[in-house]
């Protein structure tokens, strides 16, 4: 049986429990809600694959609750540790060397030698993991190749029957996942934009950060030889199909706007603000699947700032289906 919790510490307690016995919870972060398991208990992970449906080579990210709680498991950089103290807790996320005797499963990291490492915002998140020995991998709690939630009900209606429990805690407020960036060479690689924008990350390191190559088959690769896991180009689909840069909707489309255009049936944002087009994006699309609609046109969104995690996710969303 599925259980709902509020975010009272009591509450919290009781929800930290299912994931200390194996099971998987979803709870809230800033950017959207994971799906948690204990990152050390393989059995557990191999659940959590199974609930989302994800594959096998598409690695998690390992959420604590402090730096220390990682350090046993990564190696910490002298990058990471710039950009540690600058954006933690935050929408970031560092893909960091393993250490030899970390206890962390190798099904979060897929069998790469790195882990991808994000210590959150959320206050809600951060309770209940610092009530947990164990640091815990949550990936977005959707089920693989879907939008990703960000509020309670997007869960339920994928998941409500393969999860233990669900913490409620309204509309997360980023709304687009973490920016992921990779330190596990000598140049920062950026393997995903995201809710924190790439500038800042550069400005704070002092250099410019790459990005990853494209194969042919839209399989993103980092500089590592083998391709990178997860970053499969349609990703993040609604049901309908999306077409890009669309000045108006054509016949048979419904315009999502942003800034003032006229004939949109929601708007991303209507000043124009790119903090809440990203906080509303998975909302809106969603909201539109849930009214049926078979084709959505989206008005063109500037790549400057939240813009780049913006872009990206509709880029994926109109890709061709697999
Ligand atoms: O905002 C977020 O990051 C949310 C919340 C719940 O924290 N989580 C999230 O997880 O978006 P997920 O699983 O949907 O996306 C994780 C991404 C995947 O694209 C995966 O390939 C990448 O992180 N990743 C994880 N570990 C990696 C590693 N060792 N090397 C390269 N990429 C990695
Ligand atoms: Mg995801």
């Amino acid at each position: 049986m599925m259980q709902i919790f509020s975010t009272e510490q009591e509450d919290i307690k009781a929800a930290a429990k299912i994931i200390a016995d194996g099971g998987l919870l979803a709870f809230p972060t800033e950017t959207v809600y994971g799906l948690g398991a204990n990152a050390c208990d393989s059995d557990a992970l191999a659940r959590l694959y199974a609930a989302k449906g994800r594959p096998r080579f598409n690695p998690l990210i390992v959420h604590a609750a402090s730096i220390e709680a990682l350090e046993a498991h990564v190696a910490f950089s002298e990058d990471a540790k710039t950009l540690a103290d600058r954006f933690w807790p935050g929408p970031l996320t560092m893909v960091l060397p393993r250490l030899e005797d970390t206890r962390l499963s190798p099904l979060v990291s897929a069998g790469l030698p790195s882990a991808a490492v994000r210590i959150p915002a959320s206050e809600t998140a951060r309770k209940l993991l610092s009530l947990l020995k164990d640091p815990v991998a949550a990936p977005s709690a959707n089920r693989s190749g879907q939008l990703s939630p960000t509020m309670p009900a997007h869960v339920l209606s994928e998941l409500h029957d393969k999860i233990h429990g669900l913490i409620e805690a309204g509309s997360c407020a980023i709304g687009v996942e973490s920016t992921i960036i990779s330190l596990t060479e000598e140049t920062p690689v950026l393997l995903r934009a995201g809710g924190l924008a790439r500038s800042a990350l550069e400005e704070a390191l002092g250099k410019e950060i790459a990005s990853p190559h494209q194969n042919m088959d839209g399989v993103e690769s980092n500089t590592e030889a083998r391709p990178a896991p997860g970053l499969l180009q349609s990703h993040y689909a609604p049901r309908a199909l999306v077409r890009l840069n669309a000045k108006a909707a054509q016949e048979g489309e419904t315009l999502l706007g942003f800034g003032e255009v006229s004939g949109a049936s929601l708007n991303l944002s209507l000043n124009g603000d790119l903090l809440e087009a990203a906080s509303n994006l998975f909302a809106m699309l969603h909201e539109l699947d849930a009214l049926g609609v078979g084709a959505i046109a989206v008005s063109p969104i500037p790549e400057n700032g939240l813009g780049e995690a913006i872009n990206d996710r509709l880029r994926r969303a109109a890709a061709p289906r697999p």
